[in-house]
């Protein structure tokens, strides 16, 4: 099996059995083996630098009702907030003064953010911070109104394909959302020219190492600039609320593999790695990450965001999140780097 990692490493290719017999024989040797190799080749692209991003979680609402989330419109539970463009440009001013350079505006499919609203926040935000880069995770929309975002001054865009079998698409969402419309939107999101993430999380119901094998061919092929991955957590008001949490050591090899995958993406370690284990995100750094994501939300809507439960950092201020993950950082021996962060093939 390290043979089959070295391969890896070598040619960033692998087919879909040896991805399965990699999935298969995971274990401490191989994960141990795997992060090294991961660490070989971010050290070569990337150093010890970490980028970091403001993220604010700009509305709850939903109008989609994802199985597994926590802001579904199927939950009545859930209590609704958005912020307004002035307490969003005020999230980047203070994100501005900790050294943030990317703002992630991230929130539900929230029909009140058309592109003629979200156009203008985009535009104030470049205006008032030209040097910034706005990444936008808002879900699915048309082509036009991506082309809409882009031309407003958005730079890139988080849309995770969330698995890339059909059958576990259709188990995970509604009959009206489909893998076909979700691959599609990533499509147009790339030839309009963003820098596209993809991803999934590890552990969700239903999934096999069949999937995830089907997710690597997947991002081989569409060669995203960034990945999410986290664990799936369960939330309390969903249909998924008795389901198992994902594993944080499957999703600390997955890095690994994600990254010997592809060697210059921009891969972060996850809150929800973080809110499975104390030091997930730290673990996650050091299995081959390059990115976090420290929230910039105002402190009394943070518990509101809420997709899975025990999320954390729902009390802390920016400046608290800011410096908390540079001691975490810096306690593994890497460094948080301020600047805009592109990928490596659009800087
Ligand atoms: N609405 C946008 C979208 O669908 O892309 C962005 C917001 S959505 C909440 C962001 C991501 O959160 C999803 O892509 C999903 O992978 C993740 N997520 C949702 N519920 C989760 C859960 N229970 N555990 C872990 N991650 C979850
Ligand atoms: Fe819409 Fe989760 S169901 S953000």
């Amino acid at each position: 099996m390290k043979q089959l990692i070295e391969r890896l490493q070598k040619t960033s290719h692998l087919e879909k059995d040896e991805w399965l017999a990699l999935l298969n024989a995971e274990n401490d040797e191989l994960r141990q083996y795997a992060a090294e190799l991961a660490r070989e080749v971010r050290h070569s692209h990337y150093g010890k630098k970490v980028y970091i991003r403001g993220l604010i979680e700009f509305t709850n609402y939903c109008k989609n009702n994802c199985l597994y989330c926590g802001i579904r419109a199927g939950n009545p539970n859930a209590e609704r907030y958005r912020l307004t463009k002035e307490q969003i440009l005020s999230c980047c001013k203070t994100g501005w003064e900790l050294g943030f350079r990317t703002f992630v505006l991230q929130g539900g499919e929230d029909p009140h953010f058309t592109d003629e609203v979200l156009c203008d926040i985009v535009q104030q935000i470049k205006k008032e911070y030209p040097e910034c880069a706005v990444t936008l995770s808002v879900g699915e929309r048309s082509r036009d109104s991506y082309q809409a975002l882009f031309d407003a001054g958005a730079d890139r865009y988080l849309l995770r394909h969330e698995t890339a079998n059909k059958a576990h698409y259709q188990s995970l969402h509604p009959e009206n959302l489909t893998l076909e419309n979700r691959m599609e939107c990533l499509q147009n999101l790339k030839e309009i020219g963003f820098q596209v993430g993809c991803g999934f999380m590890v552990g969700s119901p239903n999934q096999t190492n069949e999937c995830i094998a089907e997710d690597l061919l997947f991002l081989e092929k569409f060669q995203p600039h960034m990945v999410g991955i986290g664990p799936f957590i369960p939330h309390h008001d969903t249909p998924f609320a008795k389901e198992p949490s994902g594993n944080v050591e499957k999703t600390l090899y997955l890095l690994s593999l994600i990254r010997l995958l592809l060697p210059k993406v921009l891969l972060p370690a996850t809150t929800a790695l973080g809110t499975l284990r104390h030091d997930g995100r730290e673990q996650g750094i050091l299995a081959g990450a390059n990115v976090v994501m420290p929230n910039l939300s105002p402190t009394d809507v943070r518990e509101q965001y809420s997709l899975y439960d025990n999320k954390i950092c729902t009390g802390d201020e920016a400046a608290e999140c800011r410096y908390c993950m540079q001691r975490r950082i810096e306690s593994v021996g890497y460094e948080i780097e301020e600047s805009r962060g592109d990928h490596i093939s659009k800087q």
